[in-house]
């Protein structure tokens, strides 16, 4: 699986960085607008931090097919291992086409139904990311939908990865990733709540508590 990190916080990319295997980072333009950092300058500094090459997924702001596709070729020239996010709407989808026809890495963003992702995945997006907790948020069933589309993609043998995204809480993660998607990003907050179950560090300072009555502070080979 990709793992990714939804973010704008280079400092955060750089804590999860040292700690994950990240393959990535997610943006979108809410994001960006409450980091009130501009993309560049968001992009250069975790590209700087980053321990390996990442690929970043970084979205469209235009609403026309024409500005969507000049965004997404100034995206593209980037230096960087760039993914363009388009949200999967009519406009989107005419958009995604035109990108595909360059050779452009295309995520189709703002998934609610299975049918709107395959639809995406049939004008060749790369990725697909349905928006879990927004779906249940609304009502429905974000990990039902992620496992028709994924049986959607397998029918049809198309190679787009689901990449699946909002997400409030570690069990909606977990459901989903227990359908074998090959993609994930997570909020920093779910992303933490991952490792720090309520029990780990009681274990740990008790080992390091009997340890120490025993022995001091370093391991002892004797
Ligand atoms: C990522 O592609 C999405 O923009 C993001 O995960 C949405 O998450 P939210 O529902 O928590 O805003």
């Amino acid at each position: 699986i990709e793992l990714y990190l939804d973010t704008a916080d280079v400092e955060e990319v750089k804590r999860f960085d040292s700690c994950l295997p990240l393959k990535g980072v997610t943006t979108n333009p809410s994001i960006l607008a409450k980091s009130k950092q501009g993309l560049n300058e968001t992009l250069k500094g975790m590209s700087e931090t980053f321990s390996t090459t990442p690929r970043f997924h970084a979205q469209v702001v235009s609403t026309d097919v024409q500005g969507m596709v000049e965004e997404a070729r100034q995206l593209n020239e980037m230096p960087y291992d760039m993914v363009i996010k388009v949200p999967a709407t009519e406009v989107g989808l005419a958009a995604i086409k035109l990108m595909k026809k360059e050779g452009i890495q295309v995520l189709a963003t703002a998934i609610y139904s299975a049918q709107q992702g395959f639809l995406a995945a049939l004008c060749g997006a790369d990725y697909l990311a349905p928006y879990v907790n927004r779906i249940n948020a609304m009502n429905g069933n974000g990990v039902e939908v992620v496992a028709d589309l994924q049986l959607l993609l397998d029918q049809n043998q198309l190679p787009a990865k689901i990449l699946a995204a909002s997400f409030k809480n570690t069990q909606q993660a977990m459901e989903v990733m227990k359908l074998g998607i090959e993609a994930i990003t997570l909020p920093v907050d779910v992303a933490a709540q991952m490792f720090a179950h309520p029990a780990v560090q009681p274990a740990v300072d008790q080992f390091d508590q009997d340890w120490k009555g025993a022995f001091g502070d370093k391991l002892s080979f004797e």
